[in-house]
């Protein structure tokens, strides 16, 4: 989905991504620890309580009565646990995990020879559903209803199909964008979880629970501090817990304390409330460049050199989260909070006023 202001407009390939530290997209320096870091069971997997109790009563249901269960769609922002969580659905069921993504099935015959394979009770785990091509979007129309396929046999006039029983599987879905599945693909998932960002609290939860499995010594406090730096995302806790983990070997004596905690996320330049660079640069050029808005997504994505989508799908979740930007019909409008934050003045003025913001005058009572 391009969104209301478009979107797609090619960014200056120069210019800075978002710091790798805060970006929740996985690196392969993630994939290394985060095998050893997933939660492995219902019971381990922290925080969204209301994902696990749905997903648990799902579960259970489906292996009292000794069916599989219906198939499953998690949706939310990167890095909130939904392959976690796919991988938990398998261990649960007993059955074994076929992973698999979007964009690689672009040939309905990729699909065909994935689901031909499966065994009862196996689960199928399609990560970036929403990117999955069209025929084989359509197989799985059938997949997922009947448990059957239509292989093309031939080409032309003489093309005929021939029906392929699968086995009875569980789809499991993980999309960062529901919105733009098609309604025919979202209607056969008999459930849908919808994975919210994280409080403090569970992430500190998670945060000492990988320095456990890591045998990294952090303060409660300390554990804290890390997570509410971590844009309610545990991928991005669990990585500054190992940055942080790196100063305190480097400069301290290897303890995570608060004080440590601090210091180390300062020179990561991950601020008090998680924004990193790419962040404040998005509310600089709001705030700065356009007044605090309304602007389209495609102007603030050139004037950072970064694309709409990772503006979308990367920057602004966080941000309307963090109360600094709002969505208007208009455009991105930036709030109080965010002024601010930056330490700048909003200009009283209208917006046909020539008019720069002004840094915050620091004697009491001098702000507007
Ligand atoms: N609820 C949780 N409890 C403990 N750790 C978690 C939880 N959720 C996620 N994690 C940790 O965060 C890491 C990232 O989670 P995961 O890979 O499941 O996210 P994702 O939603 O699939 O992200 P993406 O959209 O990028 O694929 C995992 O390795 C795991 O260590
Ligand atoms: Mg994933």
């Amino acid at each position: 989905m391009a969104g209301p202001f478009g979107s797609g407009e090619p960014a200056p390939d120069d210019a800075g991504g978002p710091a790798a530290e805060l970006s929740a997209a996985v690196t392969p320096f993630d994939s290394d620890v985060e095998g050893a870091l997933r939660p492995r069971n219902l019971g381990e997997f922290i925080g969204q309580e209301t994902v696990r109790e749905q997903l648990d009563l799902v579960l259970t249901a489906a292996t009292r009565r000794g069916v599989v269960p219906d198939h499953l769609l998690f949706s939310g922002p990167p890095g909130l646990g939904k392959t976690s969580l796919a991988m938990i659905v398998a261990a649960e069921l007993g059955g074994s995990l076929r992973i698999t993504s979007g964009p690689a099935l672009e040939r309905p015959g990729d699909l065909a020879a994935m689901l031909s394979n499966l065994i009862e009770g196996d689960v199928l785990f399609i990560d970036e559903i929403h990117r999955i091509a069209r025929p084989a979007e359509e197989m799985l129309y059938l997949a997922m209803e009947d448990f059957r396929i239509d292989i093309m046999v031939g080409k032309g006039p003489g093309a005929t199909s021939i029906p392929l029983e699968i086995a009875p599987f569980t789809l499991v879905g993980a999309t960062t964008r529901s919105g733009a599945l098609t309604g025919p693909l979202r209607d056969r998932f008999g459930f849908t979880a919808h994975m919210d960002f994280y409080s403090d609290a569970d992430l500190a939860r998670i945060v000492t629970r990988a320095a456990e499995i890591l045998a990294i010594p952090v303060e409660e406090d300390a554990a804290l501090e890390i997570a509410g730096r971590s844009r309610g995302t545990p991928r991005i806790a669990n990585r500054l817990l190992r940055r942080v983990r790196d100063f305190a070997e480097v400069r301290a004596d290897g303890r995570i304390t608060v004080p440590v905690a601090r210091a180390a996320l300062e020179v990561y330049e991950v601020d008090g409330l998680g924004l990193d660079r790419l962040d404040r640069a998005v509310l600089r050029a709001l705030l700065i460049q356009h007044e605090g808005g309304p602007v389209g997504l495609s102007t603030l994505a050139v004037a950072v050199g970064e694309e709409s989508t990772t503006l979308e799908e990367v920057c602004e979740p966080f941000l309307v989260r963090a109360g600094l930007l709002a969505r208007t019909p208009r455009g991105r409008v930036a709030t109080a909070a965010a002024w601010d934050h930056l330490g700048l003045r909003r200009p009283a003025t209208t917006a046909s006023d020539p008019v720069l913001p002004v840094e915050i005058d620091p004697r009491p009572g001098a702000r507007a």
